[in-house]
């Protein structure tokens, strides 16, 4: 029998993307969003991608009666948990909308599983939990911490995810901690339109489209007195769709093992923002004028992951490299 996956969250960025995939592999995923950061035509959109009804539910995690309706409604074998808000310098500014959207919204998604006997839950965590990290690449064993409202919902919700284990011995869970996804499925049809999220861009990849597109001037390059190679800010970026695999992955591993897991979500590969600005603008077929900025409080010079946790435990290897990644962002 197909198996139902609840993914909170499943109609934005990664969500959606994760959906295809899931949808491919055999699963039925279900949507629940309040489309606070998401465009209403997405369900359709993953119809018309997977051949098949987008079963979605427009539902807030802080309603508590809402989410009991769609467990009711639904035998699921497992939860993806994406629903959140993702924007750090935004969460400096609202820390108590992060702090009741983020950890409340998971409260709220872990009572529901309690309630409706849902043991398995993949979590949404991100490589923001290493804080300034010295060791590089950076292993799941590294220390946790938090430098901004944002990190701090996702560690929390990671140890109240540990402490749920305590509880619930026989629960299975997932936390995968991304590095910084970019790209589009190669349709172009999973593309967000800016004028349904509310969610500030903060990234490097959609100012680089801005640019490109002349929407914004030029770019601003934070820093070129890091101790990298070019003097650039070093990260790990992943092709979304090797993101949405990796959570395939997850489900399949939690689905057959029963057994919890951690892991990172990257290449291993630390491209800096000069190299990316370059494969970007031979991407695109674009100038992309930049200027170097001051030093960005709170940025560190790199930050990649160490993969082989992934790989031992999933099978999980990324298959696009950094020029994929830039020409499946760009979309004229
Ligand atoms: N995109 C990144 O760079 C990145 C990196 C690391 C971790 N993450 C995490 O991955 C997850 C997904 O990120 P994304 O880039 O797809 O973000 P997104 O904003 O595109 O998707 C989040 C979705 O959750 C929905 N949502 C938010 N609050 C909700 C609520 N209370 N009830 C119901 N729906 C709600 C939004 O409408 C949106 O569709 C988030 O948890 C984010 O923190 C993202």
């Amino acid at each position: 029998m197909t198996q139902k996956i609840l993914l909170t969250g499943g109609a934005g960025y990664i969500g959606a993307h994760t959906y295809v995939a899931l949808s491919k592999a055999g699963f039925e995923p279900v949507i629940l969003d309040n489309f606070s950061n998401a465009d209403r035509d997405t369900p359709a959109r993953l119809a018309q991608l997977t051949g098949k009804a987008c079963l979605c539910h427009d539902c807030d995690l802080l309603d508590s009666d809402g989410l009991d309706a769609v467990f009711a409604a639904h035998d699921f074998a497992a939860t993806v948990h994406f629903a959140a808000y993702k924007a750090v310098g935004d969460s400096v500014a609202r820390p108590q909308a992060y702090f009741n959207n983020n950890m409340g919204g998971l409260i709220n998604l872990l009572g529901a599983m309690e309630r409706h006997d849902l043991g398995r839950i993949v979590f949404s965590s991100s490589a923001t939990v290493y804080g300034d990290c010295d060791q590089q690449p950076i292993p799941e064993t590294a220390p946790l911490s938090a430098t901004n409202p944002y990190g701090l919902s996702k560690l929390v919700g990671e140890q109240m995810l540990g402490q749920m284990q305590v509880a619930h011995p026989d629960w299975a869970i997932s936390i995968l901690r991304y590095f910084n996804p970019v790209g589009l499925h190669k349709s172009g049809l999973l593309r967000l339109s800016p004028e349904e999220t509310t969610q500030p861009p903060e990234n490097l990849m959609p100012r680089l489209i801005e640019v490109a597109k002349g929407t914004r001037k030029q770019l601003s390059v934070f820093g070129d007195d890091y101790d990298t190679p070019d003097g650039t800010g070093l990260r790990d970026y992943i092709h979304v769709e090797d993101l949405a695999r990796g959570h395939v992955l997850a489900l399949q591993a939690l689905i057959t093992t029963d057994e919890s897991h951690t892991v990172n979500l990257g290449t291993g590969q630390g491209y800096s923002v000069l190299e990316m600005i370059a494969a970007f603008a031979a991407a695109c077929g674009r100038d992309i004028p930049y200027t170097i900025a001051p030093r960005r409080a709170g940025d560190v010079a790199r930050c990649y992951a160490d993969v082989s946790h992934a790989k031992a435990v999933l099978g999980f290897e990324t298959e696009f490299g950094l020029n994929e990644m830039c020409a499946d962002s760009w979309v004229a």
